[in-house]
């Protein structure tokens, strides 16, 4: 594996086609699948490893966000990763901004209203990746579904070269998604974590029964917080991410709660096919997660 620190170092590295996965590191499952798929579809997976400041609305989460980058490193080697970009602050962010993407109408719910900022610190990281690492294709988790509908629309209306490519979320064995914030939370909270999911997986049941109004599907899943204060449980479509009365499109039911200090977000993925709703549950692990090796 080659470790790289410069945009320049990283694209001397390639051979053949890119798939590059995104992170901003702690790695666990959810990475190791991106991983997966991107080895899976291209002849060099660069992984670029860099926590994002401008995507963090508050500096004591920012302060509290899980690194270390040395056993990061031991993983990404034991995947077989081709290229770990890991820049310096500076590589990355060479002087305050002064120019920002900026992703309208899908960022105006759900986590574009809960943290102001985010996805424009989302999109111009993003913008700056897809510049600096020119990769052909790109692999985001679906447990970010408003980033990933961001992301498609970014690389749509900039007209990026790249293919990017969902996979479903990884989750622990008793339903939690896998996120390195679960690394924070006490075992008691822990616990109330699973509230997230289970509210989830509810609500796929009554969808499997045929319940399709948007608002009773939102209930069923804030109905499940009792030890989390919810920030919300919204149903919306995929592509704009608009709240839907009525689960009639590709959507995603997604949750947002806090747990202790620590915020947690979850969604559902309802896919249509042949006229059928097709909930993605995501994958979950048989083992505990290395997120606590
Ligand atoms: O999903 C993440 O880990 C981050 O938002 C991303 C896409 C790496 C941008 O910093």
């Amino acid at each position: 594996m080659n470790l790289v620190r410069t945009f320049s170092d990283a694209r001397a590295s390639y051979k053949g086609t890119v798939a590059l996965v995104p992170t901003m590191g702690f790695f666990h499952e959810g990475h190791l699948a991106l991983m997966t798929a991107a080895q899976n579809s291209a002849d060099t997976v660069v992984v670029s490893h860099f926590v994002n400041p401008l995507q963090f609305d508050n500096p004591a989460d920012l302060e509290r966000y899980p690194r270390d980058v040395e056993r990061d490193m031991t993983i990404a080697e034991e995947a077989k990763v081709d290229v770990l970009f890991a820049p310096t602050s500076v590589e990355m962010i060479p002087q305050t901004p002064l120019t920002a993407v900026t992703v309208d109408g899908l960022t105006d719910t759900m986590e574009g209203v809960m943290r102001p900022g985010h996805f424009a610190g989302v999109a111009t990281i993003v913008t700056k990746l897809f510049a600096g690492l020119q990769p052909h294709l790109a692999f985001f988790g679906r447990k970010d579904a408003q980033q990933l509908a961001v992301i498609r629309r970014l690389v749509l209306d900039l007209s990026f070269p790249v293919r990017v490519l969902a996979h479903p979320t990884v989750r622990e064995s008793d339903g939690l998604a896998l996120s390195s914030r679960n690394t924070l939370l006490t075992s008691e909270e822990r616990l109330a974590a699973r509230e997230l999911s289970q509210g989830l997986f509810a609500a796929v049941t009554a969808v499997e029964a045929g319940e399709r109004n948007g608002p009773r599907l939102e209930s069923i899943v804030r109905g499940a917080l009792h030890s989390s204060r919810p920030d919300y449980g919204e149903l919306a479509s995929q592509d704009r991410v608009e709240r839907l009365s009525e689960l009639d499109r590709p959507s995603f039911l997604a949750v947002a709660a806090r747990v202790g200090k620590v915020r947690l977000i979850d969604n559902i993925a309802f896919d249509l096919a042949a006229g059928e709703v097709v909930a993605d549950r995501g994958l979950r692990l048989k083992h505990p997660s290395l997120l606590y090796r």
